[in-house]
């Protein structure tokens, strides 16, 4: 009896809501397409620099993030999908993946031959407020390289995010790349004779500098007395003065030292950067990264060095939509098939499998419904289609292009 059917959507207007969850996306084909070049383009350029992919599941137990050394206290506390499974397990949805990379080379530490180029683009989960360049969930290329910690190595990681740019179609001038060292941040905080506690503040405010107008005086909070950064340029002999050169001998110019770039993380030990777009558009990092030299000694004794960064997809697009770069592989040749009578429909498959056989990259699809030439072939231009073929009684091959 209708009447005991739970819902009766026929009898009222109370439709389920076609949106997606709140900041997070639907993608459809026309999305997909330049997310598909996106990956490709990350994918390609990364591999070619010797990095090897891998992958996890979007499931880690709570603890991971909670550690102390992996954590990032905004994301753990404010950030976090976090739920208990039915074996009263707590599990988080992955917010980042570098706990996860780290994890995983632990594991298999002793059978790694180091130093280790590893990349991943895993889908990425945040509580955030969603807004441009920020929603609540994002894709991210992680790339990371374990088990050496030399300033080639540091050079070699943002060489890698400014290729990626480049093969993006990105002009150097369009991006700046802002460098700075945890260590050598630290080593200033040691002359003051800071606490643990007084430096993490301190580089909590720093983060915040460009959004505040009262910088000094909460510095002096902090410190307890008047303080000055009173750190300038990095020395040329500097861990962070080689990186600088090295990066120069590349040819690579568009960096620049930012006392103000310190990373939410705890985790990183030395060289830290971040990228941004120079237009003023869009004023969420493009990609963040830098060394951590401990994560791994969460789950054994002998730690292996990493550095990384991670990039994301929201971004990214952004990025190419504001500098007008292609968003999409240059187009495939792709012919629509059409038959005139539902008798044609095996004829046309057929055409259709000889064409795909002998024009490898060809994209041949078969429009079957029952309507009109005209409409059939209206439709396929509206696709973007580069051109269709009438099957008819007499000459079934020959292709008509679109302009
Ligand atoms: P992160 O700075 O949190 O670093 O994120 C890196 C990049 O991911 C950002 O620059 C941005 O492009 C993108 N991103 C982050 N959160 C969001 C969001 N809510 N919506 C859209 N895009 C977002 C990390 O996650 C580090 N684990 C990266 C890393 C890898 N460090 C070493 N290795």
């Amino acid at each position: 009896m209708p009447g005991d059917l739970p819902y009766n959507h026929s009898m009222s207007n109370d439709f389920l809501s076609t949106d997606p969850y709140k900041g997070v996306r639907d993608f459809y084909p026309e999305d997909m397409a330049i997310q598909q070049y996106i990956f490709d383009t990350w994918s390609k350029t990364t591999e070619s620099f010797g990095y090897e992919r891998y992958d996890a599941s979007v499931l880690e137990p709570a603890s991971l993030y909670k550690s102390k050394g992996a954590v990032n206290e905004e994301i753990v506390n404010d950030q976090t999908y976090t739920f208990t499974d039915r074996g009263d397990r707590e599990v988080t949805l992955r917010p980042e993946m570098t706990p996860t990379v780290a994890r995983m080379i632990a594991k298999k530490q002793k059978e790694l031959a180091f130093p280790v180029r590893w990349y991943s683009i895993p889908n990425l989960f945040r509580y955030e407020r969603p807004q441009k360049g920020r929603l609540r969930e994002h894709w991210q290329l992680n790339c990371d390289m374990f088990g050496s910690d030399t300033v080639a190595a540091d050079v070699e990681i943002i060489a890698l995010a400014h290729q990626l740019l480049l093969d993006f179609g990105a002009k150097p001038e369009m991006f700046e790349i802002r460098i700075n060292d945890r260590a050598w941040m630290n080593e200033r905080f040691e002359q003051e004779g800071f606490t643990h506690e007084q430096s993490n503040a301190m580089l909590y405010l720093l983060d915040r500098k460009a959004k505040i107008d009262n910088f000094d005086e909460e510095a002096e909070k902090i410190a307890g007395k008047p303080f000055d950064l009173g750190l300038s340029d990095p020395a040329p002999d500097s861990r962070l003065g080689q990186v600088l050169a090295g990066l120069m001998q590349l040819g690579i110019n568009n960096t620049k030292v930012s006392l103000s770039t310190v990373r939410g993380f705890d985790y990183y030990t030395g060289v830290i950067f971040e990228i941004f777009d120079v237009s003023g558009e869009n004023n969420r990092s493009l990609l963040g990264g830098g060394r951590y030299d401990n994560l791994t000694g969460l789950f054994s004794a002998d730690p292996v060095s990493g550095i990384g960064f991670g990039m994301g997809d929201v971004t990214m697009r952004d990025f190419l939509e504001t500098h007008n770069l292609p968003m999409k592989k240059t187009k495939s040749e792709h012919i629509v098939m059409i038959p005139t009578k539902p008798d044609q429909d095996n004829k046309a498959q057929m055409i259709a499998a000889l064409i795909r056989q002998e024009n490898a990259g060809t994209v041949v699809s078969i429009d079957y419904n029952d309507r009109q030439v005209p409409k059939k072939i209206e439709a396929a231009r509206k696709k973007g289609a580069s051109g269709y073929i009438v099957i008819d009684e007499t000459d079934g091959h020959s292709i008509q292009r679109f302009e």
